[in-house]
């Protein structure tokens, strides 16, 4: 066995080999819970969690499959963490590691999860971070290929902003080979990140034609178009309209697409009603709920237990 830490900050940093690992233990996991059996592979494991940000989804869905792996987790909301007043990343990292095994950071600044590594012997999930957002694009993997079957080759199509989300989807792109067509404001420019990856990355196609993105895609993604922490803006938004999924794009896409919104929605925004909540298209709840499983087995390949 290799001592070499196993973290889950970007899925660029794990081999393909350990990705489907992680996504075969997750349904594995998923038919144990269906089948209401335990697998408690995480007894006497602390799960810590730094959350600088609000979350429904990631706290939850962490905190659940920590206790039902047999573990426990301890919930920090920053502000009210002396890192609010001051103490370091450097000395919470290293108080933390004297009474959990691993960590869970959500954070406005993707660096700090490298500060948080530096600083601990525990291995680091990144809960969402200004750059991406790991765990819920295994989770969306997961939740397409229940419904359709192999990603492998299929169009996926992103409409709207470019952000944390998306990049942690261009990443899989090339893990998965999958066309990631996305379609964008020109004002909304790409970041180095993206930058780097467009350049890399043939899989890929960003477009400011957003007919050109739905046409015939297996899969239609979205996010709000304002990410925490950024501010709203009228003028954008109306950039954005464009690229809102709605019943057009439905018609431009294949007749079995599917559509996945990482939650939470702003119905009337980036999606409309009618998409979001049709049974047949969406399936945001399934997203919502393999976040559970892809979670245990997330922690699970962190701690060396697959
Ligand atoms: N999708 C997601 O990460 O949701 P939360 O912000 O609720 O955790
Ligand atoms: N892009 C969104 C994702 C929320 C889960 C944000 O960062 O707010």
């Amino acid at each position: 066995m290799s001592f070499k830490k196993r973290n889950f900050i970007n899925l660029s940093e794990l081999n393909k080999k350990d990705i489907i690992a992680i996504l075969d233990r997750a349904k594995e996991l998923k038919k144990k819970r269906n089948a209401n059996k335990s697998a408690k592979t995480l007894k006497n494991i602390n799960l810590a969690m730094i959350f600088e940000k609000p979350s429904t989804r990631t706290r939850v869905s962490f905190e659940l499959a920590i206790k039902e792996l047999g573990g426990e987790s301890v919930i920090l909301d920053e502000s009210t963490t002396h890192l609010a007043r001051g103490e370091t990343i450097e000395d919470t990292a290293r108080v933390l590691d004297r009474y959990c095994q691993i960590f869970l950071i959500r954070t406005t600044n993707h660096n700090k999860l490298l500060l948080y590594n530096q600083n601990a012997k525990a291995p680091i999930i990144n809960g969402l971070s200004n750059l991406s957002h790991p765990c819920q694009i295994l989770s969306d993997i997961m939740s397409f290929e229940e419904k359709r079957g192999s990603i492998y080759k299929k169009k996926i199509t992103w409409m709207g902003d470019l952000n944390n989300v998306l990049y942690s989807w261009a990443e899989a792109s090339r893990i998965f080979k999958f066309s990631l067509f996305v379609a964008h404001p020109k004002v909304v420019k790409l970041n180095k990140s993206l930058q780097i990856l467009d350049k890399e990355c043939k899989h890929i196609t960003f477009t400011q034609d957003a007919d050109i993105a739905a046409k015939d895609s297996d899969c239609l993604i979205t996010d709000t178009w304002f990410s925490m922490g950024s501010k709203k803006d009228k003028l954008l938004e109306k950039h954005f309209l464009p690229y809102q999924i709605n019943k057009n794009t439905l018609k431009a896409a294949k007749k079995n697409v599917v559509f996945m919104h990482c939650l939470p929605a702003k119905r009337g925004k980036e999606v409309t009603k009618d998409i979001i909540d049709d049974k047949k298209v969406s399936i945001v709840w399934d997203e919502a709920e393999n976040r559970l499983h892809v979670q245990k087995a997330i922690l699970e390949w962190c701690l060396k237990k697959i």
